[in-house]
């Protein structure tokens, strides 16, 4: 249980932390300037002085009370799955656009690795607007949860977590890889350019773990419905959740559906293989395909 008392934290922590920044610039790791001249002019020594980057880190997370660390594997892989799903409505960070910020959100800082979250985001809110994820997996929505107490964490404990560099990987590896797990369904036409038909590195990387949904809805999930009454409606799905399913027909009108006994759902999503395989990928693969697909120019 994180504490609820976060936001007040993060106040007094800002203030306080703004202090440990300041005399971080001083030592930055070599212990020369691991003193400092005090306001009175005596020589304090700085207890941060004399720590590695990660030692200072977990020291200044105890000092916040920031809760459980967050999983920075699990994070990166929900960063492309929360970057399509939600931040169109919660920013990119999770500080919040048409939707909340999420940073000191109540359901995200009373949760520590999901348990709270993956029930709330499988429902939603959707008479206030929060769609429900209900086809999501339990293993993307705590991947996803795992991304936002990430960007809570970036938030409280500044300075800790540096933008990753996603060109760490080995590109001969990620050849390799892809060779091995992509070419059951790709073709090297498929690769070609893709290094500069994305603007950073960054994007790149999201762009073939999630792939985008073109306008054109060749990739929409759809769903048949078969109704109590023996009617059968198809179509794209606009909005599913655990009661009720909108589906819009070839004609374009939308069909909203109870789900009641009676109602048979069956949804497919055209990557749905795409995110299996994704959900497989270790962090060291995912920064090697990276790295071999951004030299693919
Ligand atoms: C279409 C816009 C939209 C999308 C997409 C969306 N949300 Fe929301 N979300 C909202 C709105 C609006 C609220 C506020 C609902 C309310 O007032 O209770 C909300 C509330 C929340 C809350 C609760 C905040 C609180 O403490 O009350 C969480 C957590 C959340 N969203 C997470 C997510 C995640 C994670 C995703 C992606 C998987 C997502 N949302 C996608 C609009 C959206
Ligand atoms: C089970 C089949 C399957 C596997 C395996 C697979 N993909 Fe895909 N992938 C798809 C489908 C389907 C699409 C969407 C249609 C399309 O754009 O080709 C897609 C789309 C993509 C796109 C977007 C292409 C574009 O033109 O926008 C990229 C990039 C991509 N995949 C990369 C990969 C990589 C890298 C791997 C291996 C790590 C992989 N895929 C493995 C099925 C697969």
């Amino acid at each position: 249980m994180r504490p609820l008392i976060l936001t007040v934290a993060l106040a007094a922590g800002a203030a306080a932390f703004a202090g440990v920044a300041g005399s971080q610039e001083g030592i930055n790791g070599d212990s020369q300037n691991s003193t400092q001249k005090s306001s009175a002019g005596q020589q304090v020594q700085n207890p941060y002085a004399n720590m590695t980057p990660q030692q200072r880190a977990a020291a200044t997370r105890t000092f916040l009370g920031l809760g459980v660390e967050p999983d920075k594997a699990a994070a990166e892989r929900g960063a492309p799955l929360f970057s399509q799903n939600c931040s169109f409505c919660h920013g990119p960070q999770a500080h919040g656009a048409t939707g909340p910020s999420l940073i000191t959100s109540d359901v995200v800082l009373s949760d520590d690795h999901g348990e709270h979250l993956i029930p709330f985001l499988r429902k939603g809110r959707p008479e206030k607007g929060m769609p429900a994820f209900a086809t999501m997996t339990d293993d993307q929505l705590r991947d996803i949860s795992e991304f936002i107490h990430l960007q809570v964490e970036a938030v409280a404990n500044r300075g800790t977590y540096h933008v990753l560099n996603i060109l760490v990987g080995d590109a001969e590896k990620g050849k390799a890889y892809v060779a091995d797990h992509c070419m059951a369904c790709h073709t090297t036409e498929t690769f070609a350019h893709i290094g500069s038909k994305f603007r950073s590195p960054d994007q790149l990387q999201r762009g073939w773990i999630w792939p985008s949904r073109p306008a054109d809805n060749a990739l929409a999930i759809t769903a048949t419905v078969k109704t109590p009454d023996g009617g059968t409606i198809a179509g794209r799905v606009r909005e599913v959740s655990d009661f009720r399913i909108a589906v819009i027909d070839s004609a374009g009108q939308t069909h909203v559906i109870d789900r009641q006994p009676g109602v048979d759902v069956e949804m497919k999503d055209p990557l749905a293989a795409h995110q299996a395989l994704i959900m497989t990928l270790k962090n060291d693969d995912m920064h090697n395909v990276s790295a071999y697909l951004e030299t693919l120019k």
